[in-house]
């Protein structure tokens, strides 16, 4: 059995860092393991501009740890009113590189999302012709549907008809949950990846009714059956440069979790590369680990991979029951549980 695993160090191509005092938390559990991360806008007021993407990064870099390296890759929140204007600001900054799209009432913090994704077409063309990602929170939030379907529904409805209007937009859709979004990923042509997040290769939605409701497994998309995590499992672990890391990482407080209408996200950046090891090992697979968490992100940004490596040995520790965060505490993914593989 493999007892010590040595990787170039990973990125996290999908994480939300949050603002004010909690970065003082999650600014160091992230960059324990990553080199960078993509991060994501959705703040209150949501990060729509350059500027405050600029202003942003800079909170974040007084947050990282000294002796530590991070580097924060920023992104815009798309909204209805984005222009071409910021979109070419966007392009020509270094630090800005992406722009995400969350559909209006999807998830947490998206009230200012799109309203119907034609009224962002100005943007998209600027995107396409810029060669500036689009992140896309792939479900659609019409309440007629189910909330295990949005997923899927999103690829038919909205990715499909988009693709066929902007062939070349570059997007990434971000935390897939599904069996239908990794065979889309897989069989797209065009310049089109995907994340993952640890919880969605590790868990199905029974772990958010495991003896009663459990609201620290609850996140947006929703854990789905077991067949799509065995599918998430199969695509992350199959060495197709197309799908790389996103924890997703989304602390809310505890009092914010456990609530008659707790808030969507699961807090996984305390441990997110011993889980990720953890699923690749089941699978295994660990061989492919470096590839989806070290080189097939910069690959699709256009970066160069970390020179740095780190290891992971395999040894069994206990995972906090909680983390503070700011003037609260957050409940990780896997709390008080055993783990199985350590960052050394
Ligand atoms: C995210 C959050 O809390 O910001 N929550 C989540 O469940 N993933 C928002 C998001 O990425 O959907
Ligand atoms: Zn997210």
């Amino acid at each position: 059995m493999t007892r010590i695993l040595t990787l170039r160090r990973p990125d996290d191509w999908h994480i939300h860092l949050r603002d004010g005092a909690a970065l003082l938390s999650l600014v160091p559990a992230a960059a324990r393991q990553f080199a960078r991360a993509i991060v994501m806008p959705n703040l209150r007021p949501p990060v729509t501009t350059v500027e405050a993407a600029l202003a942003y990064r800079r909170e974040i870099l007084a947050a990282v740890p000294p002796g530590s390296t991070f580097d924060p890759l920023m992104t815009l929140y798309l909204t209805d009113n984005t222009t071409p204007e910021e979109v070419a600001r966007a392009s020509r900054s270094p630090f800005v590189h992406a722009i995400k799209y969350y559909p209006a009432g999807a998830t947490t913090n998206s009230e200012s999302g799109v309203t119907a994704i034609e009224r962002a077409s100005p943007a998209l063309e600027a995107m396409e012709r810029h060669g500036l990602p689009l992140l896309m929170h792939g479900e659609v939030t019409d309440p007629g549907v189910d909330i295990f379907d949005r997923e899927r529904v999103f690829l038919d409805t909205v990715l499909e008809p988009l693709r066929a209007r902007f062939p070349g937009l570059r997007i990434v859709l971000e935390h897939i949950t599904t069996a239908e979004a990794a065979a889309y990923v897989t069989e797209a042509s065009g310049e089109i990846a995907a994340t993952l997040t640890a919880q969605h290769l590790l868990l199905n939605r029974n772990a958010i009714f495991d003896g009663g409701i459990r609201p620290h497994a609850y996140c947006l998309p929703v854990l789905k059956r077991e067949t799509h995590r065995v599918a998430l499992v199969e695509a992350a672990t199959s060495g197709n440069p197309r799908f790389f890391l996103g924890t997703d990482s989304a602390p809310h407080s505890r009092a914010n979790k456990e609530s008659g209408c707790g808030h969507a996200g699961v807090y996984s950046a305390h441990a997110a590369i011993e889980l990720y090891a953890e699923a690749f090992e089941a699978a295994g697979a660990l061989e492919r680990l470096e590839g989806f968490a070290s080189l097939h992100g910069p690959r699709f940004y256009g970066l160069a991979p970390n020179e740095a490596r780190v290891t992971l040995e395999r040894v069994d520790w206990t995972v906090p029951a909680s983390y503070p965060m700011a003037d609260a505490t957050v409940v990780p993914l896997r709390a008080g549980q055993t783990l199985h593989w350590r960052l050394v």
